[in-house]
């Protein structure tokens, strides 16, 4: 029977008739499977491994784009060849190309339309990095729901977000990407991300299928070098990388991204344990896997593979869904079913789940129903999203030095600001950025003029240029620069302001994808203008914009006032300046330490104690050359006020322990602090971190009060994972800890049994 778009749509109306809610999808499973069964029964083989497909379709087409064949893969689409695609943007192209797949395909079944929404798709959020910084679950939710809405609107059903790869490696030009190096945080934000994303809906028009990527291992990369090797011990992969790619699960995250690396030489993509036996069996999860950008044709470099049909072959048997961008299944899963060395169950098993999605996504429904142009008009770049977005840019600007109180600028008259990321309009939009034009950031400056008007004088010179190559994956990113003639302006400016704001740090694409960097201070001539600058006036507050932790000991040393504000979004400017002028308090913290050389990578301050624990005496772990501590820990950021910490009770209550601190707002201006909990462990079968988070809570304080905040520990806040990935719990001593960051903390002891 020929089962074009017209008879799928008469079927559904049948089956949605029917349809009821159950336990845990919103819709009628049974009438799902039922509607999954009578159309997998009419699809040839080819055409079942068409829909685990997936091409990119660049945004400025309305066909597909390979440069080389693109005569052949525009007949895959007509073919019902393709499945799913990613790159193509709004509701008028995406119309086109799933017109051109429903209208011609012998079944009609619709394609999904992926993209990298990963901090906003027109209205551009702060980094991931700097929204995880805000410790605010519900800014984080807000942030991938406004996300959703408007890329939904752009005919987008599924975004490749949330990376929850946990890093401690600041090398890695992905930590912008990614929640920061602690494993409980980065779960609670994968939740809250995926929420925001998906809603309890997929069908609903403003939610969109989330994507927990990458599996696994992708942020340990050796000497953070993107894409290298990684080689961890059961006790990291099970405890630190992956928890939040099983609280995604728990989530309800409708799809999984495998990885580019090996873990101890096997590829992630074709990683059996880590594909079946963990997701699948263990964790339960029936969803999607895709695979990385041609992670799949990968293999062969890995020389795991001896070619495409052996890749595609090891990678279906694993548990990968869908091949993207390598050609892999598409060309040779057909003759691997048909010599037997796959079975067509597997091609089923994924077929099956590709097509569950589509159903929950409502497509089968409608396939157009993400293409309105009307509603994307009316949604991308909405007002409230705007003030969202500038709202979420406030709560994720870290405080991180505020000697001699220059800041907030009250009584300043004459401010300089100086430095090549001040007016710069595009770097705040940071890497990944969408739909939205490049350049139209709110600049610091802008935020600065529109917020003082004329009660501040201000001049502005732009010291150095810090040079980057176009972004283009055949062209190098140059940060070098040596041209020293715009030192004498920005001199001359700062020997006549009261304050000089000097704005340094990274442009976008000095972060993100395949941007590792060996040396992570400040690049090219930005730290010689600094000292030139602070030579001639000492009231410098340094706003860093950057996507990654930067080693800066000395900035940190003399540079009294430091504001770290990463890459910030479409409101940045405006967001910045609420902050520096104390309309808003800042309450961000760091998520990931800040080092005082880039030899101590990977720092971070969950470490474990070690059998010479860490100490600048000889015999014991340190380098000789430079300090043990971070530069700025874990959890570290100040406010405008000061909060006092006391009266810390720990009591058991039947199989949970409650434990109260008191926090009293001692400054003069309300604000909100995060307050942090953490454990250890003091002896158990494998050693434990020194500090583990396992809660927290963001409080606002009126200056003055205070407030008594409490925590209920249970006993899996106490477990930890064994080398199966079994919960264990065993009893023994454990410190509680509390404060402000994973540093200053106080401490109680007790037995849990
Ligand atoms: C490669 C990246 O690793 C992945 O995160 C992204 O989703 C794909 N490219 C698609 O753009």
């Amino acid at each position: 029977m020929h089962f074009n778009f017209r008879s799928l749509s008469l079927l559904i109306i049948v089956f949605f008739a029917v349809a009821c809610k159950n336990d845990n999808k919103n819709y009628d499973v049974s009438a799902r499977d039922q509607f999954i069964d009578s159309l997998m029964v009419q699809m040839t083989l080819r055409e079942k491994i068409g829909q685990m497909n997936q091409y990119s379709v660049g945004a400025e087409m309305t066909g597909p784009n390979a440069a080389t064949d693109h005569a052949e893969r525009y007949q895959r689409f007509v073919n019902g060849e393709v499945g799913s695609v990613l790159n193509t943007l709004g509701a008028k192209d995406t119309r086109k190309l799933q017109q051109l797949v429903v209208e011609n395909s012998r079944l009609g079944i619709p394609l999904i339309f992926a993209y990298d929404v990963i901090h906003g798709y027109k209205t551009i959020f702060p980094i991931p990095l700097a929204e995880s910084a805000s410790w605010d679950l519900e800014a984080i939710k807000l942030s991938a729901r406004v996300a959703a809405k408007e890329a939904s609107a752009a005919g987008i059903q599924w975004t490749f977000a949330p990376m929850v790869d946990i890093s401690r490696d600041a090398r890695w030009g992905r930590v912008m990407e990614g929640a920061g190096e602690d494993p409980y945080l980065g779960s609670e934000i994968a939740r809250a991300r995926i929420l925001g994303f998906q809603g309890d809906d997929l069908s609903s028009l403003s939610t969109i299928s989330a994507c927990a990527k990458h599996f696994a291992g992708y942020g340990f990369g050796e000497a953070g070098k993107d894409y290298n090797s990684v080689t961890v011990g059961k006790n990291t992969l099970h405890n630190v990388i992956l928890p939040p790619f099983a609280a995604s699960v728990d989530a309800g995250v409708a799809t999984f991204m495998n990885a580019f690396n090996d873990i101890d030489g096997v590829p992630s993509t074709a990683n059996d344990y880590l594909l079946r036996n963990l997701l699948a069996k263990k964790w339960g999860f029936e969803g999607v896997v895709v695979s990385d950008w041609n992670s799949i044709g990968e293999m062969i470099n890995h020389g795991t593979a001896v070619d495409k049909a052996d890749a595609a072959r090891q990678a279906v048997i694993a548990g990968s869904d869908i091949d993207m961008e390598a050609d892999a299944y598409i060309n040779h899963l057909e003759e691997l079913v048909n010599s037997g060395s796959v079975s067509e169950g597997l091609i089923d098993e994924a077929v099956k789940e590709i097509l569950s999605l589509k159903y929950e996504l409502g497509l089968f429904e409608d396939p157009y129903r993400y293409c309105d142009e009307a509603r994307e008009k009316e949604l991308l770049g909405h007002d409230n999203h705007i003030k969202a977005s500038r709202e979420v840019a406030t709560k994720s600007i870290v405080l991180l030095k505020n000697e001699g109180e220059l800041l907030p600028l009250d009584n300043v008259r004459n401010l300089a600001v100086i430095g090549p990321l001040a007016k710069d309009k595009d770097s705040p939009l940071g890497n990944w950025r969408a739909a939205v034009p490049s350049g139209s950031a709110v600049s610091l400056y802008e935020g600065l003029q529109a917020r003082f008007d004329d009660e501040i004088n201000i001049q502005y010179a732009e010291g150095c240029k810090l040079s980057i190559g176009p972004n283009n994956f055949s062209q190098e990113v140059k940060i070098e620069e040596e041209d020293e003639s715009g030192f004498a302006e920005a001199i001359r400016i700062a020997k006549n302001a009261d304050v000089v704001l000097m704005v340094l740090g990274e442009t976008a694409y000095m972060s993100g994808e395949a941007r590792s960097r060996a040396d992570i201070g400040l690049p090219g001539l930005q730290l010689d203008l600094l000292k030139a600058v602070h030579k001639v006036n000492k009231n410098v507050v340094l706003i860093l914009m950057n996507g990654r932790p930067l080693a800066i000991p000395w900035e940190v040393e003399n540079i009294p006032v430091i504001v770290e504000a990463w890459h910030l979004g479409s409101q940045a400017g405006h967001a910045l300046a609420d902050v520096l002028s104390g309309d808003i308090n800042p309450s961000g913290k760091l998520t990931m330490s800040f080092p005082r050389h880039v030899g101590q990578m990977p720092l971070y301050y969950n470490h474990l104690n070690t059998g010479r624990p860490a100490s600048d005496a000889v015999f014991y772990a340190h380098h000789m050359d430079v300090e043990n501590s971070p530069l700025f820990p874990f959890g570290y950021g100040l406010s405008y006020t000061s909060f006092k910490y006391r009266n810390m009770m720990v009591t058991k209550e039947g199989g949970e322990v409650e434990v109260k601190v008191s926090v009293q707002n001692i400054g003069n201006r309300d604000g909100s602090e995060v307050v942090q909990l953490y454990i250890r462990d003091k002896v158990a079968s494998i050693s434990r971190p020194i500090k583990e988070l396992k809660a927290f809570k963001k409080v606002p304080i009126k200056a003055g009060d205070t407030k008594e905040i409490a925590f209920t520990l249970r006993k899996e806040d106490f477990s930890f994972y064994d080398g199966n990935g079994d919960l264990v719990f065993e009893p023994g001593e454990f410190a509680i800890q509390i404060g402000p960051n994973s540093r200053d903390v106080i401490t109680q002891s007790l037995i849990i049994d």
